[in-house]
This record gives C-alpha cells, structure tokens and sequence, in this order.
C-alpha cells in the first residue's frame, strides 16, 4: 500500500513536473512573442510599398493609384479584408498579389514575365509584392474580414480551394488537413493552427503577410501557402494560379468576421 502511494506521487511529481515544463515554454513563447511585437521591421516594407505604389512606374508611367482592388480606383483602406474577390474587369476570381500582377502588366505595360520575375524576396533582392502587400495589407489592420461568396465564381473558387485543401497527394500522402486539422499542435515556437476549425483559420489567415524573423524577410499568404506545399511535398505553387487563388479564397472566407491583424511578425 505505502509502496503504492510512492508510486502514485512519484507519478504524481513527475506529471506535475512535466506540466510545469510545458507552462514555463509558453510563458517563454509568449515573452518572446510580447518581446517581438515592441518594434516590428515589417514597417520597412510597408513604407518601401506606399512609395512603390505611388510612383510612375513601367513602360507606360503609370502609378498604382490606378489600380482597383475590389473598392474602386486607388481605394486601399480596407480592402484587403474582401479579397479575394471577383473582378468583371479581368472575369476572374484575384487575390492581392494576382490583382497586383493584373494592375502591372494592364496599367503600367510590364510583361506578364517581367512582372514575374521576383516574386518572393531573398537577401538584397527584394520583392515588390511583398512591399505592395505589405503597406495595402497594413491599411486593412482592425477590419473585420468580410469576403463574399455571393458571385458564382467565387462560390467556385471557394469550393476549389476546400477540395484542395482536403486533397491527400504527393511521396507522404499529405493534405494540407494532415498537418492543419489538429487543436494545440505546435511546431518549434510557431503554432500550428487547425485550419478546419474558424478559430484556427481566423488566427492562421489574419496573421499574413508577416515579417519571419528567421529569414529577415517580410511573407505574403502566397508566399506562406507556397511554403506550404513544399513541406507537403507537391510542385512548386504557380504565382498567381488559379489553385493559390482558390486555397486563399477557402482560407480567407472561413476567416470572415475576425478583425484583420497584419503585417504581424512570426518566428
Ligand atoms: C507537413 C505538414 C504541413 C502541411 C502538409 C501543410 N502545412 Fe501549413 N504549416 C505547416 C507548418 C510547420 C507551419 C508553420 C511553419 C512555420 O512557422 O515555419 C504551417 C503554417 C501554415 C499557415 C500559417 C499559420 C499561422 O498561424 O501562421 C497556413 C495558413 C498554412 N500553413 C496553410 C497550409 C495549406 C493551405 C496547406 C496545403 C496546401 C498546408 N498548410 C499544408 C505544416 C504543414
């Protein structure tokens, strides 16, 4: 029986001391994250993608004041909280960076190709997208989410990006569900959201672009969604594809009513 009862409080300790462990990491976690938040770099690429946006640029010489993103010309106060959205210029569903690629190549006369070129930063060669995004995204910080279905193409992309998002594929047999339908999974200091679940999918799509300590670079969704598919072991996202686009629109709806919060800054 004493014997027992020892048994039973060195589980006991070991338990207790285990749940202590697991307290004092998030406790940490959560410093370093409180620590992060104090001065965040991504105010570099915001300032670099409101200059961006208003100069004269490309064969043409036009500015991006131009540009339509879903609230007439020029408007950028909340709207990224509605995309993606169906543009009738263009008869397509477009997400940031593909509305950006369509205002680039039709506005300011650049080739699909060279509006292309870079659309992911690395070291000193910076990405335009992701400034652009940057500072566009910063103008929709504290707007609730709010992406329609109401036109029927983007009841389909909503509908693609769902399918995708379930199907299981490539050397492992993931989906994106595989590593994303979990409640409090967590990989290194970054939480691993389940995306099936709103809250999951409010904190995983609000959260993006962010700036990545690790990498010194400051990631649009495309960029998160595209790394993504490389940890799931399928081909390189195409930029602007019609599947980056649906995935966003599944993510971004099921985000609808969350108060938008990025630029953030991540691990
Ligand atoms: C093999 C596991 C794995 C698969 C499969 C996977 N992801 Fe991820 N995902 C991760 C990891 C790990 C992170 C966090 C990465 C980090 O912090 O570097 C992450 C982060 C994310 C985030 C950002 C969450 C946040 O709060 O910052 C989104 C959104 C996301 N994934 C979407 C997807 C989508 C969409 C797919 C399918 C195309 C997918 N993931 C497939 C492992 C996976």
């Amino acid at each position: 029986m004493t014997r027992l009862i020892g048994i039973a409080a060195l589980l006991g300790a070991i338990f207790a001391s285990g749940a202590h462990a697991q307290n004092t990491t998030l406790d940490e976690i959560a410093r370093y994250r409180a620590q992060l938040q104090d001065g965040n770099p991504a105010e570099l690429w915001e300032a670099r993608g409101e200059d961006l946006w208003k100069q004269k640029r490309g064969p043409k010489q036009v500015s991006l004041e131009q540009c339509d993103l879903g609230k007439g010309r020029g408007v950028v106060k909340g709207a990224y909280a509605e995309l993606p959205r169906y543009f009738s210029d263009a008869d397509k569903v477009m997400d940031l960076e593909s509305r950006l690629l369509h205002c680039m190549v039709t506005l300011q006369g650049f080739s699909r190709a060279d509006a292309t070129k870079r659309v992911f930063g690395s070291g000193s060669s910076r990405s335009d997208y992701e400034a652009l995004a940057a500072w566009i995204t910063s103008e929709s910080r504290g707007v609730v989410m709010k992406v329609s279905l109401n036109h029927q193409k983007m009841q389909e992309a909503y509908e693609l990006g769902e399918k995708a998002f379930y199907f299981r594929g490539g050397p492992h047999d993931f989906s994106c569900a595989t590593c994303h339908s979990e409640d409090n999974k967590r990989i290194r200091l970054q939480d691993l959201p389940n995306l099936t679940q709103k809250k999951g999918a409010q904190l995983g799509y609000t959260t993006w672009p962010a700036y990545r300590v690790s990498q010194g670079e400051l990631r649009t969704f495309q960029w998160r969604i595209n790394d993504c598919f490389r940890q799931q072991r399928f081909p390189d996202l195409v930029f602007g594809s019609e599947l980056s686009i649906a995935l966003t629109a599944f993510l971004a709806y099921n985000a609808n009513g969350a108060a938008f919060n990025a630029p953030a800054i991540k691990r």
